[in-house]
This record gives C-alpha cells, sequence and structure tokens, in this order.
C-alpha cells in the first residue's frame, strides 16, 4: 500500500511525527507530502519544511517526503496511492477532515482516507500551539523533536522583550 500524508507541517509537531511513524508500519511506502500554498502565508518556507521533516525520517526506510501544489486528488493519481492519511485528534478535527475526506472522495471516488486517532499525550499539540507558545518564548520541548527544535527556536528567536 502507497499511503499519502499530506499537510502543511508548518512545522512538523511530534504529534505528526507519531502519525508518520505509526503511518509508515501499515503501510509500503509511506509519502509525507507538504503543500505549497502561495495564498496561505507559512512561518517556514516549503523548502524549510521539507528539511526538517526529511531531518526527522531519514531512519525509517519506507518514508519519502516530497512537496506538492494544487489539488491533493491530483497528487493522490500521480503517485498512485492507495491512501490519504490525516491524524485526528479532536471532534472537530474529525469533522473537518470528513468534509476533506468526503471532498477529495467526490473528486475521484476512488481516494480512500485512513484516520488515525492522535496519541492522547499529544492531542493539545498542534503547529498553531507551536508558533504561537515560541513566538512568545515559552518551551516547545514537549511539542517538537530535538532535531528541529534549533530551528523553531531560531525562526522566533525575539530581539525585545514582547508584551502585547
Ligand atoms: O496540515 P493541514 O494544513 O491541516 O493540511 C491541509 C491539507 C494539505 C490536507 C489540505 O489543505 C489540502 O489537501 N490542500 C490541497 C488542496 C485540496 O486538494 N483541498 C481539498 C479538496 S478541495
Amino acid at each position: 500500500m502507497i499511503a499519502l500524508y499530506p499537510g502543511s507541517f508548518d512545522p512538523a509537531t511530534i504529534g505528526h511525527l507519531d502519525v508518520i511513524k505509526r503511518a509508515s508500519l501499515i503501510s509500503d511506502k509511506l509519502l509525507v507530502a507538504v503543500l505549497h500554498n502561495a495564498n496561505k502565508a507559512t512561518a517556514f518556507t516549503l523548502d524549510e519544511r521539507v528539511e526538517m521533516l526529511k531531518r526527522l525520517t531519514h531512519k525509517l526506510k519506507n518514508v519519502e517526503v516530497i512537496s506538492f501544489s494544487g489539488l491533493l486528488a491530483d497528487l493522490f493519481v500521480k503517485c498512485k496511492a492507495n491512501a490519504i492519511i490525516r491524524g485526528v485528534r479532536t471532534i472537530s478535527d474529525y469533522e473537518r477532515e470528513l468534509v476533506y475526506a468526503s471532498a477529495n472522495r467526490s473528486i475521484n471516488e476512488k481516494i480512500e482516507s485512513l484516520f488515525i486517532p492522535a496519541d492522547p499525550a499529544y492531542l493539545h499539540i498542534s503547529s498553531t500551539i507551536v508558533k504561537e507558545a515560541a513566538y512568545f518564548g515559552g518551551d516547545v520541548s514537549k511539542m517538537v523533536s530535538p532535531e528541529i527544535i534549533g530551528d523553531v527556536k531560531k525562526k522566533f528567536a525575539v530581539k525585545d522583550q514582547r508584551e502585547d
């Protein structure tokens, strides 16, 4: 099975990495696909997000990191994927993912989506929370892997004290 795990990964969290590891165990090949969306501002460039993910996954032999723009459904066909993987933490995640899965399936009925329930230890972790915490100088060492913590700290390094 070729599984496709798409996302913004801005940046990848330990929750993402957990989903990658678990998905790699149930697939022959896992393609982690980083979205390049010109309309959406990201903290990390596409190259930075891809490079960090490569660093995080280089030991996982059946995992490959790629980037994409445009429709996920088109990438699915191009990669000859069998399933899309998405991690689900909360009910609101589930509601959003159900809509994405249905939209993708209405574009191409062969697209199957598989949801991996987040490890309870990671329910509160998201890229948004990581960025917000890091912006205000909070400790994100329990939210991102040691391999990329320096990148996150550097991105949000502050010269002035932020008070507002
Ligand atoms: O990590 P994210 O930001 O929650 O990932 C969202 C992602 C990349 C899965 C979604 O935005 C996506 O698939 N974008 C590509 C455009 C697309 O195909 N949209 C869904 C059908 S209209």
